[in-house]
């Protein structure tokens, strides 16, 4: 299933731009995203970060530049094309369906991402695959126990982790996540960072995340976005020690 193996760039942003208007919310962006590694992109708000997110996962159309994974043009491929791919993606703002069950929220993804070699299997054995999907994914994002449970019974950080389980239940070897940590409070944090720790075991991860304590402590590697732009991508003591990254966002008094 996932690609856990550490050699080679699995995606590729080839300067990518966006622009809104007159505003360039991404501009002529070149990055790599290596195979296997926790790659975390950070930045002020505005920086551009979600919106580099959703041109890499389809949901926008670039103005220029290209996407590529596994060395494949998908640029303005449509979002679940890209899924099936093995492409995840979980957003800023929780994405879930409030009135169903934690269950039933991972069955919904879990299919709708089948591929379509599955529309042939007998529909008794494509709904075991998929309710063993939809529980398997459950169990991984921590919340086997609240299968039954309607998602707006739950606490918010419990909601963004079925968000996490429902990308898990298309089974994708990378996983795009905005803000994971986003609202949540201290002890739900933690556990969505160990979270995020074991599925960085063996999957690609691209994380857009505020809170640097949880970045220093995952990732792999760093890249700085300001005013669309990349800074700078290193290391983590790199990216600790750049005095341009300093000066454009870690020292500031107001970042976050
Ligand atoms: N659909 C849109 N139409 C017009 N402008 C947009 C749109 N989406 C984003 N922008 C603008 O593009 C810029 C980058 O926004 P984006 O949401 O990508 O930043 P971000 O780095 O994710 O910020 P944050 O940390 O606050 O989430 C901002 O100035 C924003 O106002
Ligand atoms: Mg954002």
């Amino acid at each position: 299933m996932a690609d856990s193996g550490r050699a080679g760039t699995i995606l590729e942003a080839v300067g990518l731009s966006k622009q809104f208007g007159a505003l360039a919310a991404v501009n002529n962006v070149t990055l790599g995203f290596e195979s296997g590694r926790v790659h975390a992109v950070i930045g002020p708000n505005g920086a551009g970060k979600t919106t580099f997110l959703n041109l890499l996962s389809g949901e926008m159309r670039p103005s220029a530049g290209n996407v590529r994974f596994k060395g494949q043009d998908i640029t303005g491929a449509p979002p679940n094309r890209i899924s099936r791919l093995g492409i995840g993606r979980s957003y800023q703002r929780t994405n879930i369906f409030l009135a169903l069950t934690c269950l039933e929220n991972c069955w919904i993804a879990a299919q709708s991402r089948l591929p379509s070699s599955m529309r042939f299997v007998r529909p008794a054995h494509r709904l075991t695959s998929v309710r063993e999907q939809a529980e398997r994914a459950l169990a991984t994002c921590g919340l086997a126990g609240r299968a039954g449970t309607v998602a707006a019974a739950m606490s918010y950080g419990e909601q963004r982790q079925l968000e996490i389980g429902m990308m898990l239940a298309a089974r994708p070897q990378l996983l795009m996540l905005d803000e994971p940590l986003a609202g949540m409070g201290h002890d739900e944090s933690l556990q969505v960072i160990d979270l995020l720790r074991r599925l960085a075991a063996d999957h690609t991860l691209i994380l857009i995340e505020h809170d640097m304590d949880a970045v220093f402590s995952i990732a792999d590697r760093i890249t700085v976005m300001v005013n669309g732009e990349v800074l700078e991508t290193g290391s983590i003591e790199q990216i600790r020690g750049s005095p341009a990254v300093q000066e454009a966002y870690l020292g500031r008094e107001d970042a976050e």
